[in-house]
């Protein structure tokens, strides 16, 4: 595992909530940022989706670049071929850069340009390399890397949509992925991302999700100050 500043905050940190940005009010952004920075989030979760890996399409790196905001850009690519537009997510300000295996034919290389990066927020520290899987994917195949990360996120729902149901297959999925970090003497940070709500945010924290990503659940239009306190009291509770 590279030194990481970031990582090692991070992980002192966790158990973590991460709210997905794109259901926020883009009206009234910085209010909106203001709202669950005050709640005591830390970091902001950034879906980018280019509508050829997955069908949604929404943001790029003008638009993360734009977003000024002392918490963490925690940046979660589902496009196609990422190798040659990394530079762009580093340059706009990603903290966490995390990509989805299944869209990167040279995942490797991938990694190392993340774990080369300078972060441009602190340049004394370096940007956290993390790996997705879509629901059906095994995470054998993250076996060959796992010295060239610092974070898993299991997605638990098809990517595209915010508001969608939790996989419920993706519990297990969770501890194979656990024990699999453990048997090979690692210490990743495992995200869960999607379908995570207030009925079943104090359960996927229970099974020991390092970072947890919630987006319409946290931005419902309504209350997000008052959601991302439940949420995190909820995940904090679990660690009492
Ligand atoms: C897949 C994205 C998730 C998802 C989260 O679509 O990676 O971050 O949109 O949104 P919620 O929390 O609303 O399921
Ligand atoms: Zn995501």
């Amino acid at each position: 595992m590279a030194d990481n500043l970031l990582f090692d905050r991070l992980r002192k940190q966790a158990p973590l909530l991460t709210v997905g940005v794109l259901t926020a009010d883009l009206m009234c952004l910085g209010d909106q940022l203001k709202l669950i920075e005050d709640a005591g989030v830390k970091l902001l979760h950034f879906d980018v989706m280019d509508g050829c890996f997955c069908p949604m399409t929404t943001v790029g790196p003008p638009f993360i670049k734009a977003v000024k905001t002392p918490l963490l850009k925690d940046v979660h690519l589902m496009i196609n071929d990422p190798l040659p537009k990394l530079e762009g997510y580093i340059a706009a300000g990603a903290d966490l850069l995390t990509v989805n295996v299944e869209s990167c034919t040279h995942l490797h290389r991938a990694l190392q340009i993340i774990g080369q990066a300078q972060n441009v927020n602190s340049p004394e520290q370096g940007v956290v390399r993390g790996v997705s899987l879509n629901p059906a994917t095994p995470i054998e195949l993250i076996r060959p890397i796992l010295d060239e990360i610092e974070l898993v996120l299991l997605l638990a729902v098809n990517p595209g949509w915010g508001g969608q149901k939790f996989i419920g297959s993706i519990r297990q999925k969770f501890i194979d992925l656990q024990q699999m970090s453990r048997q090979a003497g690692k210490d990743l940070l495992i995200c869960i991302d999607g379908g995570v709500n207030k009925s079943n945010v104090g359960e996927i924290a229970a099974i020991g999700a390092d970072i947890i990503v919630s987006g319409s659940a946290v931005f419902d239009g309504k209350t997000p100050f008052e959601n991302a306190k439940f949420m995190l009291d909820a995940i904090k509770s679990t660690t009492a």
